[in-house]
């Protein structure tokens, strides 16, 4: 015998680095309180069915609160030798409460067993996840209403292209992360089903009620086939695949509050709470945080290739590689927790520089479009109108000037349909209020795009 609560058909003892290789409790030693739940569920539903006595249920159940407790304050020992917080649960359930724990194990495999953890696990982060998107969310709404005054210079290929407000390109993410919490929610729906009793991988001989366990964990459905119940982690892979599309999204923003925060460009200072100093550069103030953010997207794509490459050959039903699938998982919403978490501090004590930005938009050409515009109101045609701009362009850039401190005179050598009124329509202001269109920068859009993120969130919220 190996001791090993699967030992019977052994008769030599397991290497130590054998078991030590093996071991997945130091990660997954956190789904101590889900194993525990889904023990407490099971024995439930086994004394329910009478596949053993309530007594005997009970007796488990008390043990295994003690368990959880004995946890809690860090009074549990744990040993490379059991494996894995299944087997540990199990032994010292033994220890504690004598031969009726060796009953708990009955109609179930640690294959459902682990599949129950990580989805009853992946439930709860991510529903938590949600929530820190709304908080996210509605952080990026203050600072878009606080700051909807704010002009700034609006970018294609990182070249100025046309001005607009501070708060639509705010609230441009506001839509990302709208997005990202959607795709959580989508995730929520798949994660959410209840794979106990499925067993090794065929079902069970014995008369379990999956319903009710599955109605004991608030589990909304029962795992249709028992194969797929333990042989499946995609509902991981889609988790980490949404956690990866928000951190692209987290690392964009940062990418634009390091690029915003450069002395070159001067839009933003980031507080001193959330910027380090150089060890040898005296005048440095760094974005370290954005810095980070941006670099741990890069991890949690790695944790995604993990997910994938892990699975990707596996052969039905489980097998052990399937182990590996926790720390990518753990990492990747660790991870992106972090991230949501820091910028929700961050973000409100960013200090925004309201005039460097209109100083950048009023300089740059961002008004090219509206003056070929304004000849299309004449009845030019566009491509003529573009031409003719790009002309007037040229002759104002060798002239060390902007399009709208050409004189009149000037731009009739352009164009004779020119007339005074083109230099209302040349200014950042003008330039964005008439920007009407549906989700386009106008003010009267972006706040209504304000009020009704709002009632989304609050919506959300509530529910
Ligand atoms: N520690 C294992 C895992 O995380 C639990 C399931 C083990 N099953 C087995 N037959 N060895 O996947």
């Amino acid at each position: 015998m190996s001791g090993k609560p699967w030992g019977g058909r052994f008769s030599g003892k397991t290497d130590k680095i054998v078991e030590a290789f093996t071991s997945s409790i130091d990660t997954d030693k956190r789904l101590y309180s889900q194993d525990i739940a889904g023990s407490i569920a099971h024995c439930r539903m086994l004394s329910k069915a009478a596949i053993i006595t309530t007594k005997e249920a009970a007796l488990m159940i008390k043990g295994l609160l003690k368990i959880k407790k004995d946890i809690e304050s860090g009074k549990f020992k744990y040993s490379d030798s059991l494996e894995d917080i299944h087997m540990h649960i199990e032994a010292r359930l033994a220890e504690d409460i004598g031969r009726v724990a060796l009953k708990l194990h009955t109609a179930r495999s640690r294959n459902d067993q682990i599949a129950l953890d990580v989805r009853m696990y992946l439930r709860e982060e991510t529903l938590s996840i949600i929530k820190e998107l709304a908080a996210l969310r509605r952080v990026i709404v203050d600072l878009a209403e606080k700051h909807i005054g704010t002009i700034m210079p609006g970018y294609t290929h990182l070249q100025k292209a046309q001005p607009v407000l501070f708060a639509h390109h705010l609230m441009a993410y506001y839509e990302m992360f709208s997005r990202d919490a959607g795709r959580m929610r989508d995730c929520l729906g798949r994660i959410n089903v209840m794979p106990l009793g499925s067993a090794a991988l065929a079902g069970t001989t014995y008369p379990v009620d999956r319903a009710f366990t599955a109605e004991l964990l608030g589990f909304p459905e029962v795992s249709a086939n028992s194969m797929d119940s333990v042989a499946s982690r995609d509902f991981i892979i889609e988790f980490i695949a949404s956690a990866s599309i928000c951190m692209v999204h987290l690392s964009r923003i940062s990418e634009e509050l390091v690029i915003w925060s450069s002395n070159e460009f001067g839009f933003i200072g980031l507080p001193d709470a959330f910027a380090t100093g150089s060890s040898i550069m005296p005048q440095k103030k760094n974005p370290d945080v954005p810095e980070i953010v941006r670099g741990k997207s890069g991890r949690v794509f790695g944790d995604l290739i993990s997910m994938l490459s892990i699975m990707k050959s596996l052969p039905l039903a489980y097998n052990r590689d399937m182990q590996e699938d926790k720390r990518a998982m753990f990492d990747a919403v660790d991870t992106l927790k972090a991230c949501i978490e820091i910028y929700i501090k961050m973000l409100p004590e960013i200090k925004i520089k309201k005039d460097a930005m209109l100083r950048a938009s009023s300089k740059g050409f961002l008004n090219a479009t509206d003056f070929a515009d304004y000849l299309v109101t004449k009845g030019m045609p566009f491509r003529d109108a573009h031409s003719c701009a790009g002309k007037a362009v040229a002759f104002a850039l060798g002239k060390g000037k902007e399009l709208h401190e050409l004189s009149l005179a000037e731009m009739k050598s352009f164009s004779p349909l020119f007339s005074e009124d083109v230099f209302k329509i040349l200014t950042p202001e003008s330039m964005i209020n008439r920007r009407k269109s549906f989700g386009g920068t106008a003010t009267k859009n972006v706040l209504a795009a304000i009020r009704k993120a709002n009632r989304d969130i609050d919506r959300e919220v509530k529910m």
